[in-house]
């Protein structure tokens, strides 16, 4: 197990932001981070555990200790008639993950493809895309007691799996370290693609039957022209969740925004594109210091190179309060922000 100490963490998050780190631990395995908890007593303030470091913004050095999952793996731990059970470890890439399945043909995460990020993050945010959440195809997870040393798995209900949300975001926020998840997957794929574009990009790219190949590559082009990729411009993918808000709402401010976009969600509510919201006060590509809202996508805000933490939480509280101001909508973060 690799231990720093006073680390830059630059290199492991996708905005680029250069914050230090009092101590940084790899732990390679589960036992490692056993023997590390047995060892050292962490308080929950002092402990951040750290995926791919993709839905994340610093905004100042951390003193304590960042958990960095070095734990790889994927294998196929069980098969019927009809799925099979793959099992991740928490610091394998989800690209890596959804490319493997769907190389093998498995439905289930093909329309997941290219979100940066690891495993062991995917459950703790409910990460979804073009239709589909990682809830959807989830088996187990596993993971260890920060407090008390112990192993424990979690199926989807204890996870309480929502719209960009599980237990893990709440009651249990960085008490458990994640080691390993285990995913449902078919194999004879049911593909879902009747969200935004996904029908368009495949008859344009003259496919009239799809297989689970054909919709991971219609998703991989309809991201690539959208969203910055991270390798060339740090970023940490939607800053903000798509406001939820009753039917009277969403009907008053239809009546007044005929062509704001909606999705239906649960218990008769509906999901505002906040992307269009923080478009419409106009702040698609306008950029405040070093940091900027993206050209392309104005639910992204990027760093345009120099950017501090602080900086981007400014020019995102400057959006919020525009939002705000115009349509009496509070929006929420979709990242972390420490
Ligand atoms: N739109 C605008 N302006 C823009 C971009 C989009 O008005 O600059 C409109 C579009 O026209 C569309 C609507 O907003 O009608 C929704 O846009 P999009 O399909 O791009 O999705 P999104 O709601 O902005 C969500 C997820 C993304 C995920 C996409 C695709 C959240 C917070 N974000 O974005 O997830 O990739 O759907 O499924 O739910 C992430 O979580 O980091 C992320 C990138």
């Amino acid at each position: 197990m690799k231990i720093d100490h006073n680390i830059s963490l630059k290199p492991y998050n996708t905005f680029g932001i250069d914050v230090r780190a009092g101590k940084m631990v790899i732990p390679e395995n589960e036992k490692d981070i056993i023997n590390y908890l047995e060892q050292h007593s962490l308080k929950k303030r002092q402990t951040f555990i750290l995926g791919g470091g993709s839905n994340v913004l610093f905004t100042r050095d951390f003193d304590g200790t960042v958990f960095k999952m070095g734990i790889k793996g994927i294998t196929v731990v069980h098969e019927d008639d009809n799925h099979v059970y793959i099992r991740a470890g928490a610091g394998e890439s989800w690209e890596d993950l959804v490319d493997h399945t769907v190389e093998k043909g498995y439905g289930g995460l093909e329309n997941l493809s290219m979100i940066p990020g690891s495993v062991g993050a995917a459950p703790i945010q409910n990460i979804g895309a073009y239709g589909v959440e990682q809830g959807e195809h989830f088996h187990q997870l596993e993971a260890v007691s920060i407090r008390e040393q112990e192993k424990r798995t979690f199926n989807a209900g204890q996870c309480r799996f929502g719209y960009r949300y599980s237990i893990f975001k709440d009651d249990l926020q960085n008490q458990y370290v994640i080691t390993a998840v285990t995913y449902r997957l078919d194999k004879q794929p049911v593909l879902k693609l009747d969200y935004g574009q996904v029908r368009q990009e495949l008859e344009a790219m003259g496919i009239d039957n799809p297989a689970v190949q054909h919709v991971a590559q219609a998703i991989k082009a309809i991201r690539t022209r959208k969203l910055p990729h991270p390798d060339q411009t740090g970023n940490a993918g939607s800053f903000f969740k798509n406001p939820v808000v009753t039917m009277e709402t969403w009907e008053k401010l239809k009546a007044r925004y005929p062509d704001m976009p909606g999705f239906q969600a649960p218990h008769d509510h509906m999901k505002i594109a906040a992307a269009w919201l923080i478009q419409h006060c106009g702040w698609k590509g306008k950029a405040v210091g070093h940091a900027m809202v993206h050209k392309n996508h104005a639910l992204v805000l990027v760093n345009l190179g120099k950017a501090t933490g602080a900086e981007v939480l400014h020019l995102s509280r400057m959006i919020r309060m525009s939002v705000e101001k115009q349509f009496a909508i509070k929006l929420e973060y979709e990242v972390n922000i420490l």
